[in-house]
């Protein structure tokens, strides 16, 4: 078993430079599926999320040659297999955009229903409507959905989506971008994750237009050729150390980042007496004084992020006062709290409402990594408690964050991960 171990209360200083983004890499990767060619793709992010990517790749028969750490060559020129199977999908919930890509490229999907992060009912029935609307025939049985055209050919079409959804909005865009004829998406997301999968599509042949408002307009073609693409720096990776400055105090200058994508996050910290300035292509955060409370309700792109809201509670939980939390698109998501309540926290969970007041200070504990932003945000906990916490079952961690044990020991954090035989006691870990 490998956990984190943190001795928390040293302020942090430096520098800190942010990976690509996640949430961009895990829909690029499958888009190459759509490309006769090799797709050359930079700034990929080291987790597990996109190691499991890649397998799903090649087990359907793509080519993957590793050019660094963060550039792969994907050749799936010859890819004719349409099936992918259980044992990986189960474990990734961004396998979905899996569909899209062999549906738009072949006609035809078969696909494992896909895992990830546990905060509720998490349906894809907009991804269904969409296809569907494009002329597929869906079935899903015994765990797989099953998607064919008559034609081997997508048909395009307009599609209303129901609710603002990240996963439909660029499945369908995979779908529609070798449709015949044009595809309108409205009530489209509007996340910088989805502009960068446009971007990507567009670099290798597409035709779309409007990614990053709520219209987005796909133009059908025959061939998408290969080329070269640098995914954009994570959003989340950044806002989650935006918050590692917030809670532990000190001064860091967060590198390679799009300032304009966290803006949601920067106003926020501003609100609660944090100091953000915006550089070209950096933020620097500097905490000096004492947190103020503020109310936060998360909401899709520009709004405050959800995968921002573990953590922000993580800092208002030592904030002066009490902070009203909204979630506003997961059913879900608070599993966390019962573990920040180790850490001393004073928080009181009503439905999707949180009630945080403020304490004078966090006391380290043992404590379980929920899902991957809850881990996260138990680290941004744990660097600004009191004394020793021990984070278990981080997988979750890692599969977002790329050497966050590095990055945060670089300024300054002491933190370490330890790898530990199952059953040995919690003192021995230490
Ligand atoms: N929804 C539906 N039907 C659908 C799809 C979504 O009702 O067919 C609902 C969901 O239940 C939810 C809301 O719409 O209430 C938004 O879901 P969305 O589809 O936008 O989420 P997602 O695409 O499955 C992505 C990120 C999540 C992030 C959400 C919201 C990836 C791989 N995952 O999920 O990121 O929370 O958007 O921004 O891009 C994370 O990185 O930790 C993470 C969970």
């Amino acid at each position: 078993m490998t956990k984190y171990i943190i001795h928390g209360g040293n302020p942090l200083h430096g520098e800190i430079a942010i990976s690509g983004a996640k949430n961009a890499a895990v829909a690029i990767l499958p888009a190459t599926l759509l490309v006769d060619g090799i797709c050359r793709i930079e700034n990929i992010p080291q987790i597990s999320d996109v190691t499991r990517i890649l397998e799903i790749l090649e087990e359907l028969g793509a080519k993957i040659h590793v050019v660094n750490r963060h550039t792969v060559d994907i050749d799936c020129s010859h890819v004719r297999n349409t099936r992918a199977s259980y044992e990986i999908m189960r474990q990734i919930r961004a396998s979905y955009y899996v569909i899209g890509g062999l549906l738009g490229r072949f006609g035809s999907a078969e696909v494992a229903m896909p895992g990830g992060c546990d905060f509720g009912v998490r349906p894809i029935d907009q991804h269904i409507k969409g296809f569907i609307a494009l002329g597929a025939k869906i079935d899903v049985e015994g765990g797989f959905i099953r998607a064919e055209t008559a034609s081997g050919r997508l048909e395009g079409t307009q599609v209303y989506l129901d609710v603002v959804s990240v996963g439909a909005t660029i499945n369908i865009m995979l779908g529609a971008c070798r449709a015949r004829g044009t595809t309108i998406i409205e009530n489209a997301a509007k996340e910088p994750h989805v502009v960068d999968v446009a971007n990507f599509l567009n670099s290798m042949g597409a035709d779309i237009m409007g990614a990053g408002t709520d219209v987005i307009k796909i133009r059908g073609v025959d061939y998408m050729k290969g080329g070269f693409y640098s995914i954009i720096p994570d959003q989340i990776e950044a806002g989650t150390y935006m918050t590692a400055v917030a809670a532990a105090g000190g001064e860091v200058l967060i590198q390679n980042v799009i300032p304009k994508h966290l803006e949601c996050i920067t106003a926020k910290l501003l609100e609660m007496g944090v100091d953000v300035e915006e550089r070209d292509d950096a933020v620097l955060v500097r905490r000096t004084g004492p947190l103020r409370k503020a109310n936060i309700k998360t909401m899709p792109y520009p709004g405050f992020p959800t995968d921002m809201q573990p953590q922000i509670v993580a800092c208002l939980c030592l904030a002066e006062g009490t902070s009203v939390v909204t979630e506003g698109v997961w059913d879900n998501r608070y599993r966390y709290v019962a573990e920040f309540k180790r850490l001393g926290a004073n928080i009181r969970v009503d439905g999707k409402i949180a009630v945080v007041e403020g304490v004078e200070r966090l006391t380290g504990a043992p404590i379980r990594a929920c899902d991957l932003r809850a881990g996260a945000a138990m680290v941004v906990a744990g660097l600004a408690a009191e004394g020793l916490t021990e984070i278990d079952s981080i997988y979750h961690i890692e599969r977002g964050y790329e050497s966050l044990v590095e990055k945060l020991q670089n300024v300054g954090a002491d933190i370490q991960m330890v790898t530990v035989p199952d059953g040995v006691d919690k003192q021995q870990a230490g």
